[in-house]
């Protein structure tokens, strides 16, 4: 392999700057990825912006990133699952470099079918989705698998066309649940496809009005509430969980994906802060080494977000970023006085190498 090459973040609002790194040694239960694309998320450019002061793990010069995809190089003494020249996705902390180090529990093994731009925007998304859904601490569903047997529960998933939620929505409903969710109208037939049985749209201003009335008779395990990037606008969003899971018969339980705090809750309620899947290791090895291979395989995963490749070569991750940063909606057809900027899209780079 060539010398590595990293995108170092320096310092608060400095640009990325591309120059040599040390090549990393896999740990025994790691391995290291010859990155082919990686995926730009919202956090990497306030990790940009905000640096240090907020992101206290940041010790500049440092490398940071998420989502990768790419082929395994080398594999640490404990790895099973995987060997080198394996095609994968995987969830890390230090993607934007041309070798990366991941764990193997936070792999997803990928068919030949499915291109890496395709592939590396699912890991944060999914991992957070995973999580809320999934973990014992959380909404402790069932997990999903290729035939699953209908759970005869209904789970509200607020946010069907973000990254988190268009995993969430297709992980329950692959688990057996009926899936009701919110979205803009431009994304109804998405949603749809990703398997949930009724959508609302989250501008309405009887939304939350339209999901009660939709949850009537059914049972909830609780709710997975994931609102859009702008803060501001989250707090009507738990507001609207809250009270739908108030009139529904179930569980009274809010799997925040947002880190806004929750405000006061209902007697007998809980929320929860969820944070991506890291030392999870049953779980994690159940999704993503597990049930993901197999449903990607047969055609019954959509990786989603939808990729947008904007650059070739790490030089480009400055620039994906900032586009990001400036929001698409239009391009994806945002009512123009939405008060929130967004996509479904995650910018990434097609062939880092
Ligand atoms: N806990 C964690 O570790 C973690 C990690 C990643 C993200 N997050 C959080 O998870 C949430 C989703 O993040 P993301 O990166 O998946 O988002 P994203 O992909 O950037 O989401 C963009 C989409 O959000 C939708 N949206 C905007 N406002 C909304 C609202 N009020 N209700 C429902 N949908 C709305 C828009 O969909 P339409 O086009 O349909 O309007 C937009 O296309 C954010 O709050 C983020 O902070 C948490």
């Amino acid at each position: 392999m060539a010398p590595n090459t990293a995108a170092f973040f320096t310092g608060v609002q400095a640009p990325l700057e591309v120059r040599p790194a040390d090549s990393p040694k896999p740990d025994a239960n790691e391995v290291v990825v010859k990155a082919k694309a990686v995926a730009i998320n919202p956090v990497d450019y306030a990790m940009q912006i905000m640096g240090p002061s907020v992101f206290k793990w940041l010790n500049p010069p440092c490398v940071f990133g998420e989502d990768v995809a790419g082929e395994v190089a080398e594999v640490g003494s404990a790895v099973t699952k995987v060997k080198a020249g394996d095609r994968v996705a995987g969830l890390t902390n230090t993607a934007f470099q041309h070798e990366v180090v991941i764990k193997e529990h936070l792999l997803i093994p990928i068919p030949a079918s499915l291109p890496y731009e395709n592939a590396a925007v699912m890991p944060l998304g999914l991992s957070v989705a995973v999580k809320g859904l999934f973990h014992k601490d959380f909404l402790n569903l069932r997990l999903p698998s290729l035939n699953a047997k209908p759970a005869g529960e209904t789970v509200l998933i607020w946010g069907a066309s973000t990254s988190v939620g268009s995993n969430a929505v297709q992980l329950a409903a692959a688990a057996g649940y009926e899936v009701i969710t919110t979205a803009s109208p431009a994304n109804f037939e998405l949603t749809k496809k990703l398997g949930a049985s009724q959508v609302f749209d989250y501008h309405s201003p009887t939304i939350k009005e339209d999901l009660i009335s939709a949850f009537r008779g059914k049972k909830s395990p609780g709710a997975f509430c994931n609102g859009g990037p702008a803060p501001p606008t989250h707090p009507p969003v738990i507001a609207a969980c809250k009270a739908v899971l108030q009139a529904t018969d179930g569980r009274k339980f809010l799997a925040l994906t947002m880190a806004t705090p929750p405000g006061e809750m209902p007697e007998g309620f809980i929320s929860k802060f969820v944070s991506p899947l890291e030392g999870d290791e049953e779980l994690a090895s159940a999704i993503f080494g597990e049930y993901l291979p197999q449903a990607l395989t047969a055609g019954k995963y959509m990786p989603t977000p939808k990729a947008k490749v904007v650059g070739h070569g790490l030089e480009s991750i400055q620039r994906a970023m900032d586009t990001l940063k400036q929001g698409v909606s239009v391009e994806r057809g945002h009512r123009p006085d939405a008060p929130l900027r967004g996509s479904p899209h995650r910018f990434l780079l097609g062939a880092v190498l």
